[in-house]
């Protein structure tokens, strides 16, 4: 591992050095150890805002998320015990009571890993969002946002530097918005879809993937996304009339 400095320490009992600037989730990764995530992403910074990657560590009292801590020398880790494997169940399940997770393909399995019962908490509250169809590219169906903030940081410091989206509301409320809640168009977004191509749940998709769910055809999709765009168009010339 070169000159970097290294430190000891022990992963699910196996005596390790890694480098000391290593996180445990990159420690964990090196030896084989898969870890869960949910706003973890390779192309964003970690955040540690889902909690899904916790791991145990001797010494400590709370469980901390593999993703944004620091090794440190002489730890003892475990990340599969019973402490940490109930912790990533409950968050499971308290996702799955309150948002459509059906499209969401590694929740789905991590769900069955971690024998998460769908059923745990029938009194949660759903999350009910129209879905928000306003440009010809992409659709937002928040009913589905695990509010992971991985779209949010694409479309900002980590990828295109473009700010259209941040966070709205409070409480059960929050949800991803754009300033104002204005409609995509009417917002500093370049379409450039990195916000799609990290969301984990499918709660921002591709318009023709989403047609084509609806029973749409190709013809059928291309006068459709013709028609927003001339809808657009009108509604542009009639603002700055
Ligand atoms: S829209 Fe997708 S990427 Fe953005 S916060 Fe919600 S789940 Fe995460
Ligand atoms: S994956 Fe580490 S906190 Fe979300």
């Amino acid at each position: 591992m070169g000159s970097t400095k290294e430190i000891s320490l022990t992963l699910d009992g196996q005596a390790v050095e890694v480098p000391a600037v290593w996180t445990l989730m990159q420690a964990l990764e090196h030896f084989k150890i898969k870890t869960p995530v949910i706003c973890f992403h390779d192309a964003t910074t970690p955040e540690g805002i889902c909690r899904q990657c916790v791991v145990e560590v001797e010494g400590r009292r709370t469980l901390l998320p593999a993703c944004v801590t620091p090794v440190g020398d002489g730890m003892v880790v475990h990340s599969a015990s019973e402490r940490v494997v109930r912790a990533r169940r409950t968050i499971l399940e308290m996702l799955n009571a309150s948002i459509d997770l059906s499209q969401a393909p590694e929740l789905q399995e991590q769900m069955a890993t971690y024998n998460a019962d769908p059923e745990r908490f029938p009194q949660a509250e759903r999350r009910g969002a129209e879905v928000l169809d306003d440009n010809p590219f992409y659709v937002r169906d928040y009913e589905k946002c695990i509010l992971c903030w991985r779209c949010v940081q694409a479309c900002g410091d980590d990828l295109q530097f473009t700010y259209a989206l941040s966070l709205g509301g409070r409480g059960h409320d929050t949800h991803i918005a754009t300033f104002f809640d204005a409609p995509m168009p009417e917002t500093t977004c370049v379409f450039c879809g990195n916000c799609v191509a990290v969301c984990p749940t499918g709660a921002l998709k591709g318009k023709t993937e989403f047609f084509l769910e609806q029973g749409m055809d190709y013809d059928q999709i291309r006068l459709e996304k013709r028609e927003t765009r001339r809808k657009q168009t009108a509604k542009g010339g009639a603002d700055h009339d």
